[in-house]
């Protein structure tokens, strides 16, 4: 009955009569040429990241604003924002929980850049913080806000997280209430001037659920919803709003599963320099290039099969971090084979 309404559907559109065969060869013409069409696109979106991440010219990031925020910034991906935003000549203002680091990094990046730094202490899973940052942040001109803090979860099924109401609690505060309440407290000063940039870093995981790191994917999904509205937003305003969802960035965080930096695990330095390329340029990218024909396998099969990717990546996830498990057993007993010889 469909096939027939479709057949006559076809037939009036053309204004020709057709046999079955002739109307299913139209049909399967429309689909591979359907297919053909968005494998393309997707490929000319890789292509143009894959240039800009590796040659495009750096924007001035100083234009927008003297001052760049950077959560999350005594070691990793952040610590990485901060030294580099900080080598192309902006201010920053360092924001993280431990003082002693805060301190070694303001020193180590004033050295180095010749920059000024301002070190604000603030743990992120606490709500109490933000008028304390308000506060120390009053008066700044503020150019570039990266909301880089993060934590993830043990990797384990939901109710075997160790503490699970507290850690659950914390993943939220700081993944999500940090970036909501920081943009919330610099976006007026932006608005208000007509430009500005906004750095939000999620997560590949943010594309399709990932078992085993259920809430922390969840919470990476949030930042995916809230950086594409937000760009709607405030772009008319002068406001760029720039997603970033990496791979593995070889950095405290990742280092049960990866042990050494490599072509898919850059370092946070590497990786920092190829998105900081992007940010006028590109809205949402992973990054880096090999990171983003990751993305777009992701979203390709979140698409074509949800289950099946939810399961695949669930197999993977337990499988790599077996393995890194193992690795870890066999590095371990090798050095202490060697240190006992
Ligand atoms: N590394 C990856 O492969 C990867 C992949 C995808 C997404 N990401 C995302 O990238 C971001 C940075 O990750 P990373 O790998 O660079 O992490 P990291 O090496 O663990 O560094 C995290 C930074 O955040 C600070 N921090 C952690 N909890 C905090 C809290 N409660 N309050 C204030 N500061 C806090 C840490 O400060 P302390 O020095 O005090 O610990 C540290 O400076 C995260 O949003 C993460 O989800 C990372």
């Amino acid at each position: 009955m469909m096939c027939l309404e479709v057949k006559d559907f076809i037939q009036g559109y053309i204004g020709t009569r057709m046999d079955g065969w002739c109307l299913w060869s139209v049909l399967s013409w429309i689909v591979t040429l359907s297919v053909l069409a968005w494998v393309g696109v997707q490929l000319i979106h890789l292509t143009r990241r894959l240039f800009i991440h590796a040659f495009a010219a750096y924007p001035p990031f100083t234009s927008y604003g003297a001052w760049a925020v950077v959560t999350g910034c005594t070691d990793g991906i952040g610590l990485s924002y901060a030294k580099e935003l900080a080598r192309h000549g902006m201010k920053i203002a360092l924001i993280s929980r431990n003082p002693d680091k805060l301190e070694t990094v303001a020193w180590q990046i004033e050295k180095e850049f010749g920059v000024e730094t301002k070190v604000i202490q603030a743990d992120f899973t606490k709500l109490d913080i933000y008028e304390g940052i308000k506060e120390k942040l009053a008066g700044l001109d503020i150019g570039i806000l990266v909301n880089n803090v993060g934590m993830a979860t043990r990797i384990s099924p939901f109710l075997d997280v160790p503490d699970g109401e507290k850690t659950y609690q914390d993943v939220l505060l700081v993944n999500n209430m940090s970036m909501v309440r920081m943009t919330h407290m610099v976006l007026p000063g932006m608005v208000e001037k007509r430009k500005g940039i906004i750095i939000n870093v999620s997560s590949i995981s943010d594309v399709s659920p990932v078992p085993l790191l259920t809430t922390y994917s969840a919470t990476k999904a949030f930042i995916y919803s809230f950086s594409r509205g937000l760009a709607y937003e405030y772009k008319s305003k002068g406001i760029l709003v720039h997603h970033v969802d990496p791979w593995y960035v070889y950095t405290k965080m990742m280092n049960k599963l990866v042990h050494r930096p490599g072509l898919m695990a850059p370092t946070p330095d590497i990786f920092v320099r190829a998105d900081l390329r992007s940010i006028t340029k590109v809205q949402v990218t992973s990054g880096y290039w090999l990171h983003n024909f990751m993305r777009e396998a992701a979203r390709f099969m979140d698409f074509i099969a949800p289950t099946a990717a939810t399961n695949m990546v669930g197999w993977t996830i337990k499988n790599v971090l077996e393995r890194a498990m193992q690795k870890r057993a066999k590095l371990k007993k090798q050095k202490a084979d060697a240190k006992t010889a």
